[in-house]
């Protein structure tokens, strides 16, 4: 080929790929004008293996046609290879749009346990009355969870409640009674204490029974501290947590550090009455059981009973949180389930 017919190979060359690369309408098409006009065996160069029959002059003159030709073409090819990017970027964009105008979500914030709220309101209502609020641990000695509560070894009121024994003769609290001795040894009466925490007891689980649960123990120590003084206290509490007049009512029930003893039980909330498998159709939930603090405990604890006289209860957290919610098995309360706990 002479030097005119290349140069004119290259001119054609260039306007030809630089359309074909402008037009392409896929990136397949692209990279095919790629190939052929700039990969290995492509156009371009064969035309410089013509490059050897030129003289000097013409091929340092081609040499900088096929350069310019080169480089218009790969401009060309780059042009629409980012409009094919942008393209596809449009496309999602236009697939994923997002609502700039949209409130944020908030940051998601966590709530406080259903027990925990309830525990709360009843610190704050028995603290506005007078009382101090006591802890205790939950491994508790022999003597704390049952001794000193006048329920001494082989009676048969420690089969009462069903006991996880540890090694070294402690036990798991089977409930927050055994505050109600270490008060008695802390504080000097007149004293009215309260004591929420975890009780443990080896029991088989059902709607209205946890082998783990909550109860708030409270003691009065003080001259004159009667039945009617217990029953205003009970009640005041029931209807402040409840938010709402409560139906009671008072059974006699023997619990060997109070005399005389009684449980009260609130009408349930989850059927109002009229039987379910919470309250086993009895239409009542046993919420807490009460007393008047027995001689032998005043006096095993160092209070003299012909002094001081006291009452004492102990309810039921977990059961109360339940009434008050309407949550109908007391298993939902430790599930931990985040759909449960997310209504709180
Ligand atoms: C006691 O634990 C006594 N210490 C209460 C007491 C204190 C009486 C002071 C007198 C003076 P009782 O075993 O009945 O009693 O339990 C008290 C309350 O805890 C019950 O009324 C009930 O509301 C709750 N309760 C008992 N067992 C369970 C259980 N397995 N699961 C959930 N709640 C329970």
């Amino acid at each position: 080929m002479t030097a005119a017919g290349i140069d004119q190979t290259i001119s054609a060359l260039r306007v030809s790929a630089v359309e074909r690369a402008e037009a392409a309408a896929t990136q397949e098409e692209l990279e095919a004008v790629r190939v052929e006009v700039l990969g290995r065996k492509g156009a371009l160069n064969t035309i410089s293996k013509e490059f050897g029959k030129l003289s000097p002059e013409d091929r340092k003159r081609i040499g900088q046609l096929l350069n310019e030709a080169k480089q218009s073409i790969e401009a060309a090819i780059e042009t629409r290879a980012v409009a094919f990017e942008s393209a596809k970027l449009n496309a999602r964009l236009a697939s994923e749009w997002l609502d700039l105008t949209l409130p944020a979500p908030g940051p998601r914030r966590g709530s406080l346990h259903p027990i925990t709220i309830i525990q709360s309101e009843i610190e704050e209502l028995f603290v506005s009355m007078g009382f101090t609020v006591l802890d205790g641990p939950e491994v508790e000695t022999e003597e704390h969870n049952f001794d000193a509560l006048n329920i001494p070894a082989d009676h048969p009121a420690r089969d009462m409640q069903d006991t996880f024994w540890l090694e070294g003769g402690n036990v798991l609290r089977t409930h927050t009674s055994p505050v109600q001795v270490r008060g008695m040894r802390k504080l000097k009466p007149p004293f009215r204490m309260i004591a929420p925490g975890r009780v443990f007891r080896n029991e088989a689980v059902d709607a209205s029974h946890e082998h783990t649960f909550y109860q708030i123990e409270g003691m009065m120590v003080d001259r004159e501290a009667s039945v009617a003084h217990l029953i205003f206290f009970m009640k005041e509490m029931l209807r402040a947590i409840m938010h709402r007049d409560v139906k009671i009512r008072l059974r006699p029930g023997f619990f060997p550090f109070v005399e005389p003893g009684f449980e009260l039980d609130l009408q349930c909330f989850i059927c109002a009455g009229a039987g379910c498998a919470v309250c086993k159709q009895s239409g009542w939930v046993e919420q807490l059981g009460c007393g008047l603090v027995h001689p032998n405990v005043l006096r095993m604890s160092g209070i003299d009973p012909e002094v001081w006289n006291g009452f004492a209860f102990g309810l039921g957290l977990t059961r109360l949180a339940m009434m008050r919610y309407g949550i109908d098995d007391i298993r939902w309360l430790q599930s931990g389930d985040l759909r449960f706990l997310r209504q709180f």
